[in-house]
């Protein structure tokens, strides 16, 4: 055979991988609303920068027929692209390929361009959408999910990881993307559950649809599994674009920066007056946070998910940080398990992978009563606790208001390592609120009193002004210093810069022992 003859071989080749499991599945594919495997390839990484790995990789499985029915690629396309000329790995699941699903020499693929992520120290990203475990080859293919399941554990901390959930994604196979940092899914056709419909019939005798069970509604509103949903596969793989952009390459570096267009210096005068004069009224945390970030951008992670704390990631003087806030204008922004728990997974991402904290404090405490003590919020608060204590990244702090209780200790207070510590004029940072505190301390007076609800107002008007104030704590040294909030930009962001060659590390140890 001649060279042109073996080109031309090889072109065929490559012809028939891109076909996956052919014309018609492909088509079937597009008629169910879905993309396929390459093109949302196309979508996800800059154009021309990819390079494919082992499109020639066939299974090796010779029972129920298979040994006749084989695909170039066996039904994942690998490889690594970039990303606004950042290198990433890849992985696309086909479902024209025997609907995506999982045998042994689909693992490997994967297995191998996570083993190179992990030397390279670039990003993975998983593109999902497979019926799980190849069914005709049985426990290979289970070996092949525990083989990615190691990988994504060892990665973790060391490289970002981030699943894209766009199709089936059931059964053991959910464990994979629950072990990597952030999970997308997109609307209509993407769910996830570990067992599905037929079989929790069978066992609970509940009926719910595949959407009603792990649609994306399901998990970004109550389990918290996802972290972002898109309207389309369009907008979800931008909306990955757009996380990739505040994240960097792995735990050695610094996030991407980029000229900052937004002055530094810029103060906002509607911020003096963001937090109403009655500390009972809610305003909305993400003004105060768009107001102080370059551009007004920022980018919320489980912005569905326990709406009582708001985490996600905006850029100040073109620098990355990773923001956390109570919301008073959800549940008066109190901390609960859901919470808690949010806060502790993303604070312990920004630490892993060098992204300053900047925690807007405003919150009553944590949430009372029999159905969150049942539960553990004790052990759920206290991650939040040890997230914050364990993160030796820039910590950054504005008690804007309420800052009461455990919940003050708790959300990067100086003593739990903040290194610069603010308070608006408005704060109150006291034991516990001011009626709770009287109606405690002033028991018997009020008891004894003519009329005890003047007796309360009375009291309680002396407690604020000696307590619900930032001075009693600024006094001593908890708080750095008190600044008008419109200067909070310039201010956070002057204390970023002090900040930069900040090192600080744990004792050694093998891992803590985080309250899971
Ligand atoms: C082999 C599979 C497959 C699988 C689908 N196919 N799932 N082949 N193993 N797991 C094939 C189908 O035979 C079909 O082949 C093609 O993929 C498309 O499937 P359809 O059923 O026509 O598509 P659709 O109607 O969209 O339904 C998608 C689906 C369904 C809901 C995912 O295919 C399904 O229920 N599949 C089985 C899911 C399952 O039980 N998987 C095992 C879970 S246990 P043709 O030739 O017609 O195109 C598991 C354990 C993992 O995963 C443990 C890890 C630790």
């Amino acid at each position: 055979m001649s060279l042109e003859e073996k080109v031309k071989r090889l072109k065929k080749l490559r012809e028939q991988a891109k076909l996956g499991g052919g014309q018609k599945r492909i088509e079937a594919q597009h008629k169910k609303g879905k993309l396929t495997a390459r093109e949302r390839l196309d979508l996800l990484l800059d154009e021309g920068s990819f390079e494919e790995f082992d499109m020639f990789v066939q299974h090796r499985c010779r029972d129920y027929g298979l040994d006749k029915e084989k695909y170039l690629g066996d039904g994942v396309v690998t490889g690594c692209g970039t990303i606004d000329g950042r290198p990433v790995f890849v992985f696309s699941q086909d479902f024209t390929v025997f609907g995506g699903s999982l045998s042994e020499t689909h693992a490997e693929k994967i297995c191998k361009i996570m083993d190179i992520a992990l030397k390279v120290g670039a990003p993975l990203i998983g593109l999902n959408d497979s019926g799980g475990a190849r069914i005709q080859e049985g426990v290979e293919s289970l070996g092949g999910y525990a083989d990615i399941f190691l990988r994504n554990t060892l990665v973790s901390g060391v490289i970002p990881q981030i699943s894209v959930v766009l199709g089936p994604c059931a059964g053991g196979a959910v464990y994979s993307p629950a072990i990597t940092d952030f999970i997308f899914m997109v609307k209509h056709t993407s769910y996830m559950f570990v067992t599905g419909p037929n079989v929790v019939k069978t066992v609970t005798h509940e009926n719910v649809t595949y959407e009603e069970l792990g649609g994306p509604d399901v998990h970004s509103t109550k389990s918290g599994v996802a972290h972002f949903v898109g309207e389309n596969e369009l907008e979800t793989l931008s909306l990955v674009k757009k996380l990739f952009s505040y994240i960097p390459q792995n735990n050695l570096e610094d996030p991407p920066q980029g000229e900052c267009t937004d002055p530094i210096e810029r103060t906002d005068e509607e911020l003096n007056f963001l937090v109403p004069e009655n500390p009972n009224k809610p305003y909305d945390i993400k003004d105060v946070i768009r107001k102080i970030a370059d551009h007004g951008e920022f980018l919320e992670v489980h912005e569905h998910y326990a709406p009582n704390l708001v985490v996600g990631f905006a850029r100040l003087g073109g620098k990355s940080v990773g923001i956390v806030g109570n919301q008073p204008a959800v549940l008066a922004g109190v901390l609960d398990i859901d919470s808690s728990i949010k806060g502790a997974r993303f604070v312990r991402f920004c630490d892993a992978f060098n992204i300053p904290l900047v925690t807007f404090v405003d919150v009553p405490g944590f949430l009372p009563g029999t159905d969150q003590e049942f539960r553990g919020i004790i052990k759920h608060g206290a991650k939040l606790l040890y997230a914050y204590c364990e993160a030796t990244v820039p910590k950054l702090t504005v008690i804007t208001r309420k800052a009461y209780g455990g919940a003050y200790d708790v959300m990067s207070s100086k003593h739990v390592r903040g290194d610069v510590n603010y308070a608006w004029p408005t704060a109150e940072i006291a034991v516990m609120g001011p009626k709770g505190a009287v109606e405690i301390i002033f028991k018997k007076e009020i008891a004894q009193s003519k009329d005890p609800e003047k007796a309360v107002e009375q009291k309680v008007e002396e407690f604020r002004e000696k307590f619900a104030n930032p001075y009693v704590a600024a006094e001593r040294g908890y708080i750095d210093d008190v600044i008008e909030p419109k200067t909070t930009r310039p201010r956070l962001i002057r204390a970023l810069s002090m900040l930069e060659n900040k090192r600080e590390s744990l004792p050694p140890k093998k891992h803590g022992n985080i309250p899971l």
